[in-house]
């Protein structure tokens, strides 16, 4: 008995988009604490694509949890059919413990979520807000460089989450069987508009940077002009018009729920960014 649950403890736990803001961050977390992981992406070895399965088979072999991110977006067309053939190939190869990283109030990504449950997996949810790095590590990293962020929304508060609050969050239950069947709802401790995360970005950097709310039609215009391909065109439209309407608007309690503590605060981690240089001349 103790020889079968010793080999259960060493078996790793597959992390898809290992290599990315989330997934990087909880391999490590996860490293730190002696636990074995592989690593899902294109670039591993069996390398693991979400538009094509033949390696997915290989890489569950073996493994007792899956952390699942998807790429780019559970927005993105093809997400929840993706995610569903992927979670059924995970049940019968026995890898039932499945935790998905979603969106808060995103109807499309809670396509993906049905099919954990629907599935009968050990699944966990964690829905989470806007990330903070998404200005540091992501698509607004550059509009923070050029001096110039250009959205179409205009006064609508968002609880940007620190992604390495995300991170403890997915090890912490990654590593809990107490988190079976639970959604989480993750943010940071205070919402803000994009105009005032910028602030705050300009205030810690020192960086000229100006936020300015554009119509729709404009950003399609200015995206179009950037050479932005019509699929992440038209993901962007979504997440920046439905998406953020206000819905999300809320701070919620997930992370202090799972981890006892307070969210980080988007100064911090406005002032940890800025130590790295991302945002330097
Ligand atoms: N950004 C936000 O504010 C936000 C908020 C809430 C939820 N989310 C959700 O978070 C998820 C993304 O998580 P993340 O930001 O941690 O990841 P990420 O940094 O966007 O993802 C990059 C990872 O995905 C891999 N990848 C890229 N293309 C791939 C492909 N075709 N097949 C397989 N892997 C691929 C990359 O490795 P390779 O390049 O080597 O393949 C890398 O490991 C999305 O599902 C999104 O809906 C995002």
């Amino acid at each position: 008995m103790t020889h079968k649950m010793d080999k259960q403890a060493q078996k790793p736990i597959l992390i898809l988009g290992g290599t990315g803001k989330t997934g990087s961050r909880v391999a490590h977390r996860l490293t730190q604490q002696g636990i074995s992981v592989r690593i899902g992406s294109r670039k591993g070895t069996p390398s693991f694509d979400w538009n094509d399965s033949t390696n997915w088979k290989s890489l569950l072999q073996g493994v007792k949890a899956t952390y699942i991110t998807y790429y780019p977006d559970l927005a993105s067309p093809g997400a929840a059919e993706a995610i569903r053939s992927f979670a059924k190939l995970a049940v019968e190869n026995n890898v039932r413990r499945l935790v998905l990283l979603s969106g808060r109030g995103e109807e499309e990504a809670q396509r993906s979520e049905k099919a954990l449950q629907d599935l009968g997996a050990d699944w966990t949810i964690l829905r989470s807000s806007w990330f903070a790095q998404n200005f540091s590590e992501s698509f607004l990293l550059d509009p923070v460089l050029k001096g110039r962020l250009a959205l179409p929304v205009d006064g609508v508060k968002e609880p940007f989450i620190d992604v390495e609050d995300i991170a403890d969050v997915a090890a912490a239950v990654l590593t809990d069987n107490r988190h079976i069947g639970q959604i989480y709802e993750l943010s940071g401790p205070r919402a803000l508009t994009f105009a005032e995360a910028i602030e705050e970005i300009v205030k810690i950097s020192g960086r000229k940077v100006h936020y300015t709310s554009i119509s729709t039609e404009q950003f399609i215009s200015e995206l179009r002009q950037q050479g932005a391909p019509q699929d992440m065109i038209l993901l962007m439209t979504e997440l920046f018009t439905n998406v953020l309407d206000g819905r999300n608007s809320h701070v919620v309690s997930g992370v202090q729920h799972v981890l006892g503590r307070k969210a980080s605060d988007f100064s911090d981690y406005a002032t940890k960014a800025a130590a790295t240089g991302v945002w330097d001349a």
